[in-house]
């Protein structure tokens, strides 16, 4: 207890309210063991190249507006719904592309007033997905305020075209609009992630999930549930692909150094796809983008020691903005 009086006292001068609650939490010492048997810091491989020109095709869903609706959909696709909570600054909007043959679910990064970025308080709170499951409690709010308008568009726009693929994006969108890098986006990855899961729960049918940028969404038994759905492991890439960027910062948010200390462990899902620019800042291409593996490999971007949002996090490579 002295230990948590402690962490009380450091909890009041970084003004996060809720740490004496959350001190109660004994840490199960398997999460700790966890962590490391996910680890598999080898180094990463090419990335194949059908799946880096799917992720540039998604980028640019994920990259062309910053506030739902989109307005000027990108590759011909056409908006046929989205939703919007302005009390949680959270936003989606579905496409169908006729051609493509798809309905694509995109999360731009919202802002949003408990933002992880400047504020500390990012308690955990249990997910139904399975035993011991625990997500961040601001994100998941974010999800549940659109949760149910957003389900049922999407069954409303797989009824109507059966045969088409769906697929979720989420971007690490800073919204340039509101200025606000500090209270800035980020979150739209884990929308998808948290979307995604509670989806595939619902039975609905998602072939892809495409996330750029995105934070730690939950604990060890969180990221080993979003796997095994994913089908995601060292040797399968499954079907959900966490896009990073150099030393992004946010991937490694809310920060481990911090909250396993009370238990409170915040661990990424495969499969990583890393992008580095070139020696000289050119932009990524496929000859340095790479396949990851485990869950937070240290030769990709967990070990490059990014701290939240920086440039690498700021500006991805594939995700130009075609208009607001
Ligand atoms: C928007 O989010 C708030 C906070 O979660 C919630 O109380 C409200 O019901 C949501 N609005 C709609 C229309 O769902
Ligand atoms: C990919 O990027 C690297 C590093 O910037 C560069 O050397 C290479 O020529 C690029 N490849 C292509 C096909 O553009």
């Amino acid at each position: 207890m002295l230990l948590c009086h402690r962490l009380h006292i450091l909890a009041v001068i970084l003004g996060w309210a809720l740490l004496p609650i959350q001190c109660l939490t004994i840490p199960p010492p398997q999460q700790a063991r966890g962590l490391l048997h996910r680890r598999d810091d080898r180094a990463p491989d090419p990335i194949d190249p059908k799946i880096f020109d799917a992720i540039l095709h998604y980028a640019t869903y994920a990259g062309t507006y910053l506030s739902a609706p989109c307005k000027q959909p990108p590759l011909g696709a056409a908006v046929v719904a989205f939703t919007q909570n302005d009390t949680t600054a959270t936003q989606q909007t579905i496409f169908r592309h006729s051609d493509d043959r798809e309905v694509v679910l995109a999360f731009p990064g919202t802002a949003n007033p408990t933002d992880i970025g400047t504020d500390l308080n990012f308690p955990h709170t249990p997910h139904p997905a399975c035993d011991g499951c625990n997500v961040h409690q601001g994100v998941y709010e974010g999800w549940l305020s659109v949760a149910g308008q957003t389900m049922a568009q999407v069954k409303t726009a797989m009824q109507e075209t059966p045969d088409f693929k769906f697929i979720i994006i989420g971007h690490r969108l800073v919204r340039t609009d509101s200025l606000t890098i500090g209270g800035g986006g980020s979150l739209g990855g884990g929308l998808a992630n948290l979307a995604y899961v509670d989806m595939q729960r619902a039975g609905m049918k998602v072939d892809l999930v495409v996330s750029f940028g995105e934070l730690a969404v939950g604990n060890q038994q969180y990221a080993d549930h979003v796997d095994k759905i994913a089908g995601a492991s060292d040797d399968n890439i499954g079907m959900f692909w966490r896009v990073t960027h150099s030393n992004d910062g946010v991937p490694l948010l809310p920060p481990n150094a911090l909250t396993s200390i009370i238990g409170q462990d915040f661990i990424q899902h495969r499969t990583e796809f890393w992008a580095q620019d070139g020696p000289d800042g050119e932009t990524a291409n496929a000859s340095t983008t790479f396949r990851c593996y485990g869950q937070m490999s240290q030769a990709c971007n967990t070990g490059q020691g990014g701290i939240g949002i920086n440039p690498a996090h700021v500006f991805y490579p594939y995700t130009v903005f075609n208009q607001t």
